[in-house]
């Protein structure tokens, strides 16, 4: 066994998954790593292809903005197809898809490169160069994936909006970022109803003006609008000579940015968290290995959206990085009957699974006889990521789905950290709810106000203490609101924005989120966009957002609204808010609740105290109200 006996509701693995496991022995691993991560990290990177060598490791001269593998020259396109086409991986399936509708499309590591190159050479006749931002806006289609690719192929610097968010996050975003050029879906399919990707684009092409061409991806041949002299189809150009099946690679400094992802913080509008060629390869690469256990016959699928961290890290790049064979599909769970996905894991015989707890409890509800209608024995590992997972939910996730013998690999990161922070790996005892431990080569603690490190089960900040190859470098543009946010409450630590409490065997379990980011349905949403959505109404003079407890998305979003004096109070007029933060941000910001209020409880400094709000709606008592406004 792999570790001292350890207490409670304890899930150890069978021998069998120990046997195929990379890591058999977590202990000696984490051993090694902790005596010197710098060379645990430097023998991952080794495994890799570098155009040059780094100079050193980890440059940590000017704390917090670390560089990792300074002066190394590579890119991670020529390490994700490149360098496997070399290889008899060639003709191996990169990527397997199903559309919502039945469609089947596949694409070896050979194909993905041709069309990675071939988008890349229309991207480059439009001008777009080394450093240019481009902005992809589509549903879960291979095309989504291949724009990345092309981007960081030829140096550009991707900025993924989710198709599930609407005209002002994605103006919002467009603006920021600066982008030259927008690569857009007519639209996608959702639940049989199709979401119209270009119009919404088209509306928020208006409030924004950087972008000089859109290129538009035929899926669902609906009528669009194409707007002369800025509007082109990508199948059109993608039959032009210049389209070729060859593009030379951009030769990148390890530092050199890779892509942007806006994501919510405390305040304000969402940021850019930027991520480098370097470390992010080094860090998706290794922790996907390790943890889902990647093998060259294994079929992986996870379930996220590329157009959240965790689609980028682990459909995107670490997939390919490992020269994994990946499926992705467009559309619903439960899109036409609740059996869809375990339809399509016996249909392509998936090994590896890889959702979130919200998915989990929503295929939950519709009982065992779908799962139980379908030969799901080709699964092997199992994942949860994106909240905290109810022990319920794990336990069935683990009996109905794993059969008892796939191992759930609870991973906890962000869109910040890269890659995986705290998970445990196939051959760890698992306690259903706790991501386990760190990382080998993570150190992370648990401390109180005062920052001491708080005692077993106390709950506390969750910090990091040493750097990481895929640690965010900053937040675009703002080098500032990087360090005061992350980098200033506890000097020389990582703030992480979570509680969590560790047991006596070292095992952490997270809480929640301390700040003002709400996770509902595992999506990573701010109160204060959901508040700027709601003003943005003519009717709205104010308004407060906070989450509160849901059985099914984790958190549901409750909002406070202080109406214009001028305006009649009627019956549609919630319906009527609800339609416009779905319009503005997106279906998934749509409020669960809307109170009219005449007031909203302050700070003295004109704070809205959202912890009021909260215990008030949950009953609870009110503790240390002394910063009120009278
Ligand atoms: C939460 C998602 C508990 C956490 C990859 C974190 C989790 C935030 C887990 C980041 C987990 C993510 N257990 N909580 N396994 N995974 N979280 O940036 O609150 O969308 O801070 O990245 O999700 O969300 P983000």
């Amino acid at each position: 066994m792999n570790q001292k006996k350890i207490s409670g509701d304890v899930y150890s693995p069978s021998q069998q998954v120990i046997d195929k496991a990379h890591v058999k022995d977590w202990n000696k691993l984490n051993n090694s790593a902790f005596e010197n991560y710098l060379d645990f990290w430097e023998k991952e990177a080794n495994e890799l292809h570098w155009f040059k060598k780094w100079d050193k490791v980890l440059d940590d001269s000017n704390k917090p903005f670390f560089k990792w593998f300074t002066n190394a020259e590579v890119n991670i396109v020529y390490n994700c197809l490149d360098r496997h086409c070399e290889t008899p991986r060639r003709n191996k399936l990169a990527l397997l898809w199903e559309g919502e509708k039945g469609e089947f499309r596949g694409f070896s590591y050979f194909a993905l490169k041709r069309e990675t190159c071939r988008t890349a050479n229309v991207l480059k006749s439009l001008g777009v160069k080394k450093g240019d931002r481009v902005t992809i806006y589509m549903g879960r289609i291979p095309e989504l994936l291949i724009s990345m690719l092309a981007c960081a192929r030829i140096g550009a610097i991707h900025s993924v909006v989710y198709g599930g968010f609407t005209v002002e996050a994605l103006h919002e975003r467009l603006e920021d970022s600066q982008s030259k050029v927008l690569i857009v879906a007519d639209g996608s399919y959702q639940r049989g109803k199709i979401v119209p990707l270009k119009s919404i684009a088209d509306e928020a092409l208006q409030r924004a003006a950087t972008v000089e061409s859109v290129l538009v991806v035929k899926r669902t041949g609906e009528p669009i609008n194409m707007e002369p002299g800025r509007d082109m189809w990508l199948h059109e150009l993608l039959a032009l000579p210049i389209a070729n099946s060859t593009c030379s690679i951009e030769i990148m400094d390890a530092e050199d940015p890779l892509f942007m992802l806006y994501t919510s913080g405390t305040t304000g509008k969402p940021k850019a968290i930027l991520h480098t060629h370097g470390g992010y390869m080094v860090g998706t690469y290794s922790t996907l290995k390790y943890v889902f256990d990647i093998h060259d016959e294994d079929r992986y699928w996870c379930a996220a959206d590329p157009g959240w961290i965790t689609g980028h890290s682990y459909i995107v790049y670490g997939p390919l990085l490992n020269g994994a064979t990946s499926f992705m599909y467009e559309g619903a769970p439960t899109f036409p009957y609740p059996n869809r996905w375990w339809q399509m894991i016996e249909k392509y015989g998936i090994n590896i699974l890889y959702t979130a707890p919200t998915a989990i409890r929503g295929l939950m509800r519709f009982g065992e006889a779908w799962p139980n209608r379908h030969d799901l024995s080709s699964l092997r590992l199992l994942g949860s990521v994106g909240e905290p997972i109810n022990p319920e939910a794990w336990k069935w996730y683990h009996r109905v789905i794993g059969k008892d013998k796939c191992p759930i690999m609870d991973t906890w990161w962000q869109t910040e950290t890269g890659m995986f922070m705290i998970t445990p790996m196939p051959c760890v005892d698992l306690k259903p709810g706790s991501a386990t431990r760190p990382f080998p080569g993570i150190e992370m603690d648990i401390l109180n106000e005062q920052g001491e490190s708080v005692k077993p089960n106390e709950v506390g900040n969750l910090v990091i203490k040493t750097p990481w190859p895929s640690i965010m470098r900053t937040i675009y543009n703002d080098p500032d609101r990087f360090v005061q946010q992350y980098w200033s409450k506890y000097p020389g630590m990582y703030l992480t924005g979570d509680s969590a409490r560790r047991d006596e065997d070292g095992y952490i379990w997270v809480i929640g989120r301390v700040d003002d980011v709400i996770k509902v349905s595992g999506y990573r949403l701010g109160t204060a966009e959901v508040e700027s959505a709601l003003v943005s109404h003519p009717a709205v003079a104010e308004a407060a957002a906070i989450g509160l407890p849901h059985d099914i998305k984790g958190n549901a979003i409750y909002t406070y609204v202080i109406l214009k004096s001028s305006v009649v109070k009627h019956d549609k007029l919630i319906e009527e808010l609800r339609q416009h933060v779905s319009h503005e941000l997106g279906p998934i910001a749509k409020p669960e609740h809307i109170e009219f209020v005449e007031s909203l409880p302050k700070t003295r400094s004109g704070k809205i105290m959202r912890r009021v709000l909260r215990a008030r709606a949950l009953g609870e008592e009110l503790k240390d109200l002394s910063t009120l406004e009278e």
